[in-house]
């Protein structure tokens, strides 16, 4: 789209998340960094993700509160070591580093920093030896989650060691005048049970926040910037069926009421009642003026014959593209397109050069060609995505809609393995329906992060009855996760399983088998294709 960046840059003058306090954090590469900021935004206070060498323009005209520098794999004594740059430590501002963060603060400023003779990871005890504004509050001793090999010999002139552990005199050090503080341990990770009030005692005591980044605040914030971007222009919004594009469509609404059409491409690759779902709630219940299309027959024809997993990806991909051009042209007057892009996706297209090797092709709505110049409507960039659930819940979309669990663009079609036809579909449906329901059933629904299921392309031999059967063997995945980088196979209780293989045996006409997905992610993936 040939005016993303100036579209962009358009919604950052608009940008709702600019005139809340905020904390920003560093990124030295610790795989925790957007659990920090996560973390932060949940004390209510807006936090953004940077990279670490951020230069002090990129902040002008925030309003900037505090500065956390992150955990990373590097060593200070690394030649070509990440620094903190120079303007974090002239702004006067309080600075919160966290493990790499804290040996580069006592690196940069002139403490001692050595490596250690062996890495210290896992969990430790933490003792308070002074009293200061961080660990206000919280017992003499706690427990804490270190992952650090460096280890510091001194602090820098102006600090004071405020807790030790067994492995080091400096696990928090503090300059109460300056307001710098170190933690020698992870306080974002759930393994840190008192890392959630480390944090606030940081952004409320220390750097002062009132903590105004709430629901309520963003959703009026948000719709004041939607309608002044779009003034009495059309907007086109394509629905998956997902969270993002629905809270993000149901934002944009409230904003713009009629102006907004929904377009909403049955592809026939979404799970049992989903399509359904969509067109009660956005037409029915919301009266969101809703194009829906049934297009199930196309895309079968498109992957008539094809095995390939990624040639699947691509043809599903083109075949939406496509679909979804021809409905927006023929919606007049059609400026702005909405997105349900997350501050993930933001992060990710930002960050420079640390990209991974592309394991798979991931298809969001989008790729309009460029002849149509439409402005990118983005209600939800600053949001992650448990945010983005508090808005759908303050919306008041419906529960399942808004805790739905992730579902891949290319739907059930990367979960029939080998060709995908509406027989094999149906199977998988109604398998896939009995797993949803009994994991709902046992109230698990929430605690898992993805569960569903595949229908292989093997075939083996059982017995019914007095009856001998060859039928498809269905697989169970059921994984939990903080996000999809890595995962582990739930611990489903051995009830639930026997209750559902039962069931789809005897329910699903076809399928005779079933086996449970035991691979973590790394070395599996979630999806099977
Ligand atoms: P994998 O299988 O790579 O999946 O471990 C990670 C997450 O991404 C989802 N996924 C996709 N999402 N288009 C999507 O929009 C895709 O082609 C696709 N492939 C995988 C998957 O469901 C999981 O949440």
């Amino acid at each position: 789209m040939p005016d993303t960046l100036a579209t962009s840059q358009a919604n950052a003058a608009r940008d709702p998340a600019r005139g809340h306090e905020t904390i920003v954090v560093l990124d030295f590469g610790s795989q925790f960094s957007m659990l920090i900021a996560r973390r932060v935004r949940e004390l209510n206070t807006y936090c953004e993700l940077l990279p670490f060498d951020t230069p002090a323009e990129r902040i002008a005209g925030m309003d900037v509160r505090g500065i956390i520098l992150s955990g990373g794999p590097s060593s200070v004594y690394d030649p070509d070591a990440p620094l903190a740059p120079q303007w974090v430590f002239e702004s006067g501002l309080p600075i919160l580093g966290i493990c790499y963060g804290m040996q580069l603060m006592a690196h940069q400023l002139g403490g001692k920093v050595v490596p250690g003779t062996e890495r210290e990871y896992g969990p430790a005890k933490v003792q308070a030896s002074a009293g200061s504004p961080l660990l206000q509050g919280l017992p003499a001793e706690f427990d804490v989650w270190m992952s650090h090999g460096d280890r510091l010999e001194s602090v820098p002139p102006g600090f004071e060691s405020i807790a030790s552990s067994g492995n080091s005199p400096y696990a928090v050090m503090a300059d109460l005048t300056r307001r710098y503080y170190g933690l020698q341990f992870h306080p974002e990770v759930v393994h840190t049970p008192k890392g959630k009030e480390i944090l606030q005692n940081f952004v409320a005591e220390i750097c002062g926040c009132a903590g105004s980044w709430t629901a309520g605040n963003f959703i009026e914030e948000t719709i004041d910037a939607i309608r002044a971007q779009v003034g009495t222009g059309r907007v086109i919004c394509g629905l998956s069926g997902g969270v993002d594009s629905a809270v993000a469509a149901a934002l944009v609404h409230r904003a713009i009421g009629d102006q907004l059409t929904c377009i909403f491409v049955d592809n026939g690759l979404l799970r049992a009642g989903e399509a359904e779902q969509v067109v009660e709630t956005f037409l029915k219940h919301m009266q969101i003026n809703l194009v829906h299309v049934e297009a199930e027959e196309q895309f079968l024809q498109q992957l008539a014959e094809v095995t390939n997993p990624e040639t699947k990806r691509v043809r599903i991909g083109n075949t939406f593209i496509r679909i979804f051009e021809r409905e927006a042209r023929r919606i007049e007057d059609a400026r702005f397109l909405c997105q349900g892009t997350l501050y993930p996706d933001v992060i990710e297209s930002a960050s420079h050069g640390a990209g991974s090797v592309k394991i798979k092709t991931h298809h969001n709505v989008g790729g309009l060609p460029p002849d149509m110049k439409l402005g990118l409507v983005e209600p939800l960039r600053f949001l992650f995505k448990d945010e983005v659930r508090r808005i759908g819940e303050a919306l008041g979309l419906p529960e399942e809609m808004v805790w739905r669990h992730p579902f891949p663009g290319p739907g059930l079609a990367i979960r029939v393995i080998g060709e995908v036809t509406r027989e094999k579909l149906d199977l998988l449906r109604g398998a896939d329906r009995i797993v949803m329901d009994e994991i709902r059933k046992a109230g698990l629904y929430r605690d898992i992060w993805q569960s569903f299921a595949v229908l292989t392309d093997t075939k083996s031999v059982g017995v019914m009855g007095d009856f001998r059967t060859y039928g498809y063997a269905c697989a169970i995945r059921a994984v939990v996760a903080d996000d999809a980088m890595t995962a582990d196979w739930a611990r489903l209780p051995h009830e639930l399983l026997a209750k559902m293989s039962n069931r789809i045996v005897n329910e699903v006409h076809g399928i005779n088998r079933v086996v449970y997905d035991i691979t973590s992610k790394p070395p599996g993936t979630i999806e099977w294709e």
